[in-house]
């Protein structure tokens, strides 16, 4: 089978993001409803078939795998996982994105296992406000697990902020003086509409990169870095003069990046999913438990897969598709 994956739009596919649980010790108010139901035990991949996807993946010229979840380092046995991920050759980049609830204890183990960057998200440096907004988390706990991070030797960290107007919008600088006490970058996220979560309005939350940017701006000159990430990332990153910090924007909304998709994701119930913002996919689940499976025949799916994958996601248009599908199944 081929070592490369193209798709219709000939945009090559060389980064997977595998969430590898949909559960979460967070119940982030944008993230997640209330009252979430999580999938039961049958209906997710085992460790061993999400290594399987991910040997294939990279066999067919994927160079980055990103574990998301819910909360990656809840899955049990996911250091294992990691340790096989970071074995595979033709790796290049092994990273995750986590709440940062387990960091204190595992940011080192993740280390020496192969990960080489980690996202953390950190919304408010007000700790009832983080509460509020987490509906669960401690922040204490998460700042310990950034400090294990950094202390650890990853070659990237970033925060990530999902910023809601009238919630936390009033505290963009004090995060960016965060990171940059501790030399890490920062990525301000636009929330994206997925799922529904009836207590939480989305249209009201919006805040755009474009203020935050400005707000940055007066305390800050920020010089934007070029084209967006070289990993075919939605950020746009921008460096401060003299210091190691940068600042990042994803703006789902107010800057389309889509032209530039590189990734695909698999959800932990084994569902490829060829864009965040549209439902096209295809079931991987079905094929690794077919009784003659062998690689082929996922690879051959996967390749059919590229034909579907849509030219760009609709968040905030008139004719948007309404998407069901919660951010912890997606892993963001
Ligand atoms: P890299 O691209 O690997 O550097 O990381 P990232 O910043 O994209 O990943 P992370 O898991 O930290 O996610 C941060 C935010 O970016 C989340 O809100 C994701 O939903 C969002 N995101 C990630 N990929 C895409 C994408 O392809 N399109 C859009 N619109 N948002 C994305
Ligand atoms: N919109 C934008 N970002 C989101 N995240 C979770 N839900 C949403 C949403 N609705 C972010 C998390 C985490 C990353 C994986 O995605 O804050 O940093
Ligand atoms: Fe958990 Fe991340 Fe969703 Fe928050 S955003 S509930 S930490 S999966």
């Amino acid at each position: 089978f081929p070592n490369t994956l193209v798709d219709r739009f000939q945009r090559r596919i060389d980064y997977l993001r595998l969430s590898v649980t949909d559960r979460c010790d967070f119940r982030c108010v944008y993230c997640m409803a209330e009252d979430m139901q999580f999938l039961p035990r049958r209906e997710v991949l085992s460790l061993e078939e999400l290594y399987e996807v991910a040997r294939v993946f990279v066999k067919m010229g994927v160079g980055k795998i990103r574990l998301t979840g819910g909360e990656p380092l809840v899955r049990r046995g996911v250091l294992g996982l990691v340790q096989r991920l970071g074995a595979l050759e033709g790796l290049r980049e092994l990273a995750l994105t986590t709440n940062g609830s387990q960091l204190d204890k595992l940011a080192t183990p993740l280390r020496e296992a192969g990960v080489n960057s980690v996202n953390i998200s950190l919304d408010s440096l007000q700790p009832a406000r983080f509460r509020q907004l987490t509906r669960s988390g401690d922040l204490a706990q998460v700042q310990r697990g950034i400090e294990a991070a950094v202390a650890a030797g990853f070659e990237r960290i970033k925060l990530n902020a999902v910023i809601l107007k009238g919630r936390n919008d009033d505290e963009v600088l004090a995060l960016v003086r965060y990171a940059r006490s501790l030399g890490i970058d920062i990525a301000f996220i636009e929330e994206m509409p997925l799922g529904h979560i009836v207590e939480h309005d989305r249209v009201l939350s919006l805040a755009s990169s474009d203020e935050l940017h400005a707000q940055i701006e007066r305390a800050y000159p920020l010089t934007a870095q070029g084209e967006p990430d070289g990993n075919g990332g939605p950020a746009r990153y921008f460096t401060m003069a003299g210091h190691p910090s940068r600042v990042g924007f994803i703006s789902p909304h107010s800057n389309n990046f889509c032209h530039l998709c590189n990734r695909v994701r698999l959800t932990v119930s084994g569902r490829l999913l060829l864009c965040l913002g549209n439902e096209h996919s295809v079931d991987l689940r079905e094929v690794l438990r077919r009784p003659d499976y062998c690689e082929q025949q996922l690879a051959d799916t996967i390749v059919g897969a590229m034909a579907i994958k849509p030219e760009r996601h609709h968040f905030g248009e008139q004719d948007a598709p309404d998407i069901v599908r919660f951010m912890n199944m997606t892993g963001g």
